[in-house]
């Protein structure tokens, strides 16, 4: 599908067909995607509530913060939102009354109008190293979920929190996952536990670009490649996020946790990075989406976790330019600030107008920032030791 991105404005009817035909056996199923903020020049949040239920199959969005203009923007669309609380708020959020006032102020007001069907307390908080955030983290999820069901919602919104891989201590081989010991395990027993009393998923982020080397780009691609077996299982592995999960599963089901279900919170690919970053571009970020949708959709799961689905939030809804640190953190994004997709990769609905495609796929670079964050923070636990490739 690579040949979209030179298709002129006006391009024959066949091809246009052709390409919906694409489109639309690629997007089977439904997909999330995290709509964050950290630009300066994206449309009005109505805007793109509106693009989204319209023009896309996206039926699950994800924001950080619980930004009332966003949360509003959603009412009457449908679309599942999951809000996030800021990491700084999760202290505070083990108080009742102050959880009683969150859910008054950010929740009562937009539902149900805005289908809001997840908060998600905090973001990748075990590996901040903060042990305030980490030790209130529990407590503050246990007292949201009181304050909701205060006000009746318990049965209708859920309570979660997204971990980076880094949460693993051993991710290979995939059947040897493990979650780090002592304090890390001491607050992820009673999580799991709460997830399981609360019937709520599990979620992760996880990021085969960062885990990525020259020799593993095709296994992290879901692209033919020879795979990685698994000696204990004597399963092959043949791409990168599948071991990522069953890692997860493993260091769960280590702990007795193995029947709860796993979220894919964020991944990606960005479609520009450094030059010396492995993989960054935008044919492979398009050959990444395309393929993760049709895998975490297929009911094909993966080898520990035969049959299941993932439900799968891409990150990112868009390119954000005021994002520090390298120029990838800025270029995760499936849409240009002007609501051009930054590459083909099939989440358009079929349309008898296939101008927009074909026109949407020359891009928009946004603009760059300066920063220090390093691309490979979000690197943990990427699930293959390349000599066992
Ligand atoms: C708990 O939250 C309420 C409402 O925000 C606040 O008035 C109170 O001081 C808080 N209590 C503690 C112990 O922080
Ligand atoms: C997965 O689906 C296949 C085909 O429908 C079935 O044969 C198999 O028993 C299922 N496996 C599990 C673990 O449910």
């Amino acid at each position: 599908m690579a040949a979209s991105s030179s298709l002129p404005h006006h391009v024959p009817t066949a091809l246009t067909l052709l390409f919906i035909l694409v489109s639309a056996t690629t997007t089977n199923g439904s997909i999330g995607v995290n709509y964050g903020t950290v630009a300066d020049d994206l449309p009005p949040p109505g805007e793109v509530a509106r693009f989204l239920l319209q023009s896309t199959v996206i039926n699950r969005v994800r924001i950080f913060d619980p930004n009332p203009e966003l949360i509003q923007a959603f009412a009457h669309t449908g679309i599942q939102l999951t809000v996030t609380v800021p990491n700084d708020q999760i202290p505070r959020l083990a108080n009742l009354s102050f959880a009683q006032q969150w859910i008054k102020s950010y929740i009562q007001p937009y539902f149900p109008a805005t289908n809001l069907v997840r908060i998600l307390v905090g973001n990748e908080v075990l590996s901040t190293g903060n042990r305030l955030l980490i030790g209130t983290l529990v407590p503050a999820m246990q007292t949201l979920h009181a304050a909701l069901a205060g006000a009746s919602l318990d049965r209708r919104i859920q309570i979660s929190t997204p971990h980076s891989l880094g949460i693993l201590s051993a991710s290979t081989p995939p059947s040897a996952g493990k979650f780090h010991g002592g304090y890390d395990v001491h607050i992820l027993k009673p999580l799991l536990g709460f997830l399981r009393s609360t019937n709520s998923p599990f979620m992760i982020n996880p990021y085969p670009f960062f885990g990525c080397s020259e020799e593993t780009l095709d296994y992290a691609l879901f692209r033919p490649n020879l795979g990685f077996l698994d000696p204990n299982t004597r399963i092959r592995y043949t791409n990168m996020l599948d071991a990522q999960l069953d890692a997860v599963f493993s260091a769960m089901k280590s702990l007795g946790f193995g029947d709860l279900e796993i979220v894919i919170a964020e991944t990606g690919w960005p479609s520009k990075g450094e030059p010396s970053q492995i993989g960054a571009g935008q044919e492979n970020a398009a050959q990444y989406n395309r393929n993760l949708m049709r895998h975490v959709n297929s009911g094909d799961g993966t080898p520990l976790m035969p049959n299941r689905t993932f439900e799968t939030y891409i990150f990112s809804l868009f390119n954000e330019d005021l994002k520090p640190g390298p120029t990838c953190e800025r270029n995760f994004g499936l849409f240009g600030p002007d609501l051009t997709p930054a590459y083909d990769v099939g989440i358009l609905r079929p349309t008898t107008n296939g101008d927009s495609f074909a026109g949407g796929a020359r891009r928009r670079r946004g603009k760059e920032g300066g920063g220090k964050v390093v691309c490979g923070e979000r690197r943990g636990g990427c699930g293959l030791a390349t000599e066992e490739y």
